[in-house]
């Protein structure tokens, strides 16, 4: 997590930064700063706690003249949210400053030796360790900043994405990274850097994306040159950004988040173009249809991913065992990476991130290449971590999400597990062409249909003010709805800070049922599906025991509606297909709960969009 951006070039640098900070503060924002070399040979830092509004208004009477400088948005790992632990750090004699993004795993070595050495700490990050390491290396080996970087580096273990300025030297920024991205943009007569595209698509459609161990040289009025560990220059490929402007705006909405709710039927279509074809008769996924061999040979399916992303991957494994008869086991990156997973060349690992760059799912990633299997990823930021580490993989093309809490990911995730599953069995024969064609047909008519449920808009803000503020909710679904109540109470409560659980309905006996009573609604996903007289008796249940019911149906049901307090009513579609359409409702739910509660929906406190440390 946390957001680094850097700016040499000319025009006001700091007006670069600081507009490249509110574009990374979906990262993290616990605090903010800012470094610039001015044209005295002199850097100023200045840094404070909160959002990056906070540091505008504290950097509103300071010297802002500057030739080149780093900035930082913080989620923070080591030390607590404070003025002295926001970056840019300063190294001991105020020669150098750094910017940092990542873990290093061996501070607490690195600093006791600096310490021994007469160094002086500020701060309790593991980052100060970082710029106090390069200006020991400097010092001691008399060398130049890109040397003594290198250098330093090599004594590092952990993750790093960094930026790095010193005074008397405003022509240059050193950045480097290692497992936390870097983006480098080069313009005409500037060079901008930054964890990620957004900050850098308003001055260029030219950059870079740095690979691991690769070192970044920045200079005035010169190319651009890479480097590696050992000082050995490294390719350029210089990549075209596809993304708008436009995209990175609100467009009239009060918040990314329900701009992102609303976009949907849009997400929707550009996530099936070209790859529903035929009217429907035909799925293709380029990534499977490229590599048919490791997909006729898989003899199991592992689902790695974290978050949203892995209530994605549940309905994947639904998905696939459906329709493609193959066993399938889901797992939490973060606990498949150190359970001795088993795995080998007959299994396919599929890595399902938003951002591309979870740093679990990467180091499952890792685990699965070595040991042999096919890795396959779903994400949706072009260019990350995860798509460059995967054999192959499909890209959800949602465009970016903005808002902390997962929405349209979530659906072109599961539209795209959905066509992954549909193009499996296609090329292993395992469902008739028939229900091909009939699926292909109502997947074309989604982004409609997503349309439609938008309109419960009204009827459902009027709603969430009944349960604004309930202390606890409960989420029950079953089959293919029981993701679809876990992802509505995780959505929950990252926004509002309401206690919400997600529950298959049919467990609700063996323990949950006893927190039923008036104080506790419960959100039944209840569609028409082969499970539906089950839940029906589940509605029943919670009713007897005085809970109030909101149940997301199929449109025209009778029986719930006779039984549940609310109910919201959805288009009908085949089973395998309403976890997309039921998922809208509770989206729209979570978000006019945390409005009623004058939560600020897209920053949630304590959370960070990409998380990019363990
Ligand atoms: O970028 P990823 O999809 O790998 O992120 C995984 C989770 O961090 C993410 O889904 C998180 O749970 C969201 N805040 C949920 O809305």
């Amino acid at each position: 997590m946390c957001g680094i951006v850097g700016y040499l070039g000319e025009g006001n640098v700091y007006d670069v930064l600081v507009k490249g900070l509110h574009r990374l503060e979906y990262r993290g924002y616990d605090s903010a700063g800012i470094a610039l070399v001015n044209p005295n040979g002199n850097i100023n830092i200045y840094k404070t706690m909160g959002k990056v509004d906070n540091l505008e208004k504290f950097c509103q009477d300071k010297d802002l003249k500057a030739l080149a400088g780093i900035a930082h948005t913080r989620w923070a790992t080591h030390g607590e949210p404070s003025d002295n632990n926001a970056h840019p750090h300063f190294s001991d004699d105020g020669e150098i400053a750094l910017v940092h993004n990542g873990t290093i795993e061996n501070y607490k070595l690195l600093k006791d030796a600096l310490i021994q050495h007469g160094c002086q700490f500020h701060s309790e990050t593991d980052t100060e360790v970082l710029v106090q390491l390069i200006e020991y290396v400097k010092l001691t080996n008399k060398c130049s900043l890109l040397d003594a970087v290198r250098e330093a580096l090599k004594q590092v273990i952990g993750a790093y994405a960094i930026a790095v300025i010193e005074k008397n030297n405003p022509d240059t920024i050193i950045a480097a990274r290692k497992s936390s991205p870097l983006v480098i943009g080069i313009g005409e007569d500037a060079t901008f850097l930054a964890s990620d595209a957004t900050p850098i698509v308003e001055y260029t459609k030219n950059v870079v994306y740095l690979k691991d161990e690769e070192v970044a040289v920045i200079r005035r009025g010169k190319p651009l040159k890479l480097v590696n560990l050992d000082n050995e220059e490294t390719n350029i490929d210089v990549t075209t950004l596809k993304l708008s402007i436009s995209q990175l705006e609100k467009g009239g909405y009060p918040h990314f988040m329900l701009k992102e709710i609303f976009e949907q039927p849009s997400t929707l279509r550009d996530c099936i173009r070209g790859r529903v074809v035929e009217d429907g008769k035909r799925i293709m996924l380029n990534g499977v249809n490229d590599n048919k061999e490791r997909f006729l040979k898989a003899k199991r399916v592992v689902f790695v991913a974290c978050g949203t992303s892995w209530h994605a991957a549940l309905l994947g494994k639904y998905l696939i065992q459906d329709m493609c008869h193959l066993p399938v086991e889901v797992e939490y990156a973060s606990e498949f990476r150190y359970s001795n997973p088993v795995l080998d060349e007959h299994d396919i690992v599929i890595a399902i991130s938003q951002s591309g760059e979870t740093a679990d799912t990467l180091a499952a990633i890792k685990m699965a290449r070595k040991a042999g299997s096919f890795v396959y990823g779903i994400s949706n930021v072009v260019g990350s971590s995860i798509p460059r580490e995967t054999h192959s993989g499909t890209y959800i093309h949602v465009g970016p999400e903005i808002g902390v809490a997962s929405t349209k990911a979530f659906t072109g995730q599961v539209m795209v597990l959905t066509m992954l599953a549909l193009s499996i069995a296609q090329l292993k024969n395992t469902l008739p062409q028939e229900k091909i064609n009939e699926l292909g047909k109502y997947i074309l008519q989604i982004p409609d249909l997503v349309e439609q449920v938008l309109k419960l808009n009204e009827k459902i803000e009027r709603l969430s003010l009944i349960y604004t503020y309930a202390r606890n909710f409960l989420y029950l679904g079953r089959g293919y709805s029981y993701p679809v109540a876990l992802e509505g109470a995780l959505k929950l409560k990252e926004i509002s800070y309401i206690h919400a659980e997600g529950y298959p309905a049919a467990e609700m006996k063996h323990g949950p049922i006893a927190l039923i009573d008036e104080e506790m609604p419960s959100v039944i996903i209840a569609p028409k599906d082969h499970l539906y007289d089950k839940i029906v008796n589940n509605v029943q249940q919670v009713k007897a025991r005085g809970g109030n019911i909101i149940a997301i149906v199929t449109e025209g049901d009778k029986v719930i509606k006779n039984i549940a307090d609310h109910v919201l009513e959805v288009p009908e579609m085949p089973e395998c297909l309403t976890p997309i359409i039921s998922s809208i409702p509770l989206q729209l739910l979570s978000y006019y709960i945390a409005i009623n509660k004058g939560k600020n929906v897209d920053m949630p406190r304590n959370l960070a969009k990409s998380v990019t440390v363990e």
